[in-house]
């Protein structure tokens, strides 16, 4: 079946085409038109903007990406739509604009979770992927553990507690004054960092996100909070303003240790995750799992205990709609099914609280979310 699917949760405007059956996984496109150099003026995503930006992509989008895919819409057997969690107003744009569409096809609609998203990216390039399996998301919005029992139903076994990890690279970047978002610039720092500290102690002792309980739960806003002191500090002691370049060397090191303490505490509670529940097949997804110290500790943990690891290569990590159409599928072989009362959700928790109401436009073979 030919999928049209549609993002629009945050601050990426996509769409794609995905011809999907129980032998095949074809992504026909994928377009993704970014947002960040209209947000990097105000170093972090602002809402409002995000949405009029939206409006003005999406038809654009949407016809590229039908175009690329070289179908003609009438044939287009199902519009899945990124519904939740994310920017309210962004998902209303998305969702409003797959309505019309379906609607208008006559195909059935299909509500995609955002996160679910993420994950379903693996499937696309590993024809043989099938759940069980268990996920490690980590993007800028959420860093969470989750036992993939079916391809629709996801047990959260463990998450932060407050901050994500993406947003926890974003902030840390900023106050350093990397380019927005702070994440890849991140990663490429560190490495530099890695190199040049020859395998030594970082001098700065950044705190683990890990919890330190029998939860698989994270906090990252210790850290962050260390690290930017750690920057503060550095600025009185060499009398630089907010605006002055900190030294090469001085962020190598903060984005090195930064990075250690943010792979070592996600790998701490991913090992006791794989040993508590006997993961034998591991999915890395999410915008952070795009950062090459990650994948390589992940990978580490996943080769010593003889698991499986599936992560997407770094253009399906970030958001994208080929992931929704991915999960769109399933959804839609699972009887999921949207109809034009269908809302966008900014957490899971109002996803949820509406799926109980049964107020959120959606039928479902199950009460599974
Ligand atoms: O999944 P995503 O595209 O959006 C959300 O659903 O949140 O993730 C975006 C996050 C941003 O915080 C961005 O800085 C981060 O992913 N990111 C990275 C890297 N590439 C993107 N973080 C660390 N290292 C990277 N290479
Ligand atoms: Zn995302």
């Amino acid at each position: 079946m030919l999928i049209l699917a549609i993002e629009s949760s945050c601050d990426e405007t996509a769409a794609a085409v995905l011809r999907m059956s129980d032998t095949e996984r074809t992504v026909l496109s994928n377009t993704v038109y970014t947002q960040i150099s209209t947000h990097a003026l105000y170093g972090g995503v602002v809402p409002e903007i995000a949405s009029r930006e939206h409006i003005e992509k999406i038809s654009a989008v949407v016809d590229a990406a039908v175009k690329k895919a070289n179908v003609e819409l009438s044939c287009i057997d199902a519009v899945a739509v990124t519904y939740a969690p994310g920017l309210i107003g962004s998902l209303l744009v998305g969702v409003n604009f797959a309505k019309s569409l379906a609607f208008s096809l006559n195909v059935p609609l299909i509500p995609v979770n955002h996160i679910k998203g993420h994950v379903a990216a693996a499937y696309l390039e590993s024809p043989t992927l099938e759940a069980p399996f268990s996920a490690l998301v980590v993007s800028g919005g959420h860093t969470s553990i989750y036992n993939v029992k079916e391809p629709c139903d996801f047990e959260e076994i463990g998450s932060t507690r407050d901050d994500a990890a993406g947003e926890a690279f974003d902030k840390v970047g900023r106050i350093m004054g990397l380019p927005y978002p702070g994440g890849a610039a991140m990663d490429t720092l560190a490495a530099e960092g890695f190199k040049k500290r020859e395998g030594k102690k970082c001098p700065y002792k950044f705190p683990s996100p890990a919890i330190a309980d029998d939860t698989l739960d994270f906090s990252f806003s210790g850290l962050k909070t260390f690290a930017l002191n750690t920057i503060h500090t550095e600025r009185q002691k060499l009398s630089l303003s907010e605006n002055d370049e900190l030294p090469y060397d001085f962020r190598c090191e903060v984005a090195s240790g930064f990075t250690e303490a943010v792979v070592f505490g996600i790998c701490k509670k991913l090992e006791i995750a794989i040993e508590r529940y006997k993961t034998e097949k591991l999915v890395l997804a999410g915008g952070v799992a795009a950062n090459s110290h990650l994948r390589k500790g992940v990978g580490e943990v996943c080769k010593k205990h003889g698991v499986s690891l599936y992560v997407p290569s770094i253009s399906l990590c970030g958001d994208n709609g080929a992931m929704i159409g991915a999960q769109g599928y399933f959804e839609y072989l699972s009887d999921v099914r949207a109809d034009t009362s269908l809302n966008a959700y900014a957490s899971d928790e109002a996803a949820l609280h509406a799926m109980r109401n049964n107020s959120d436009g959606i039928s479902r073979k199950s009460k599974i979310q």
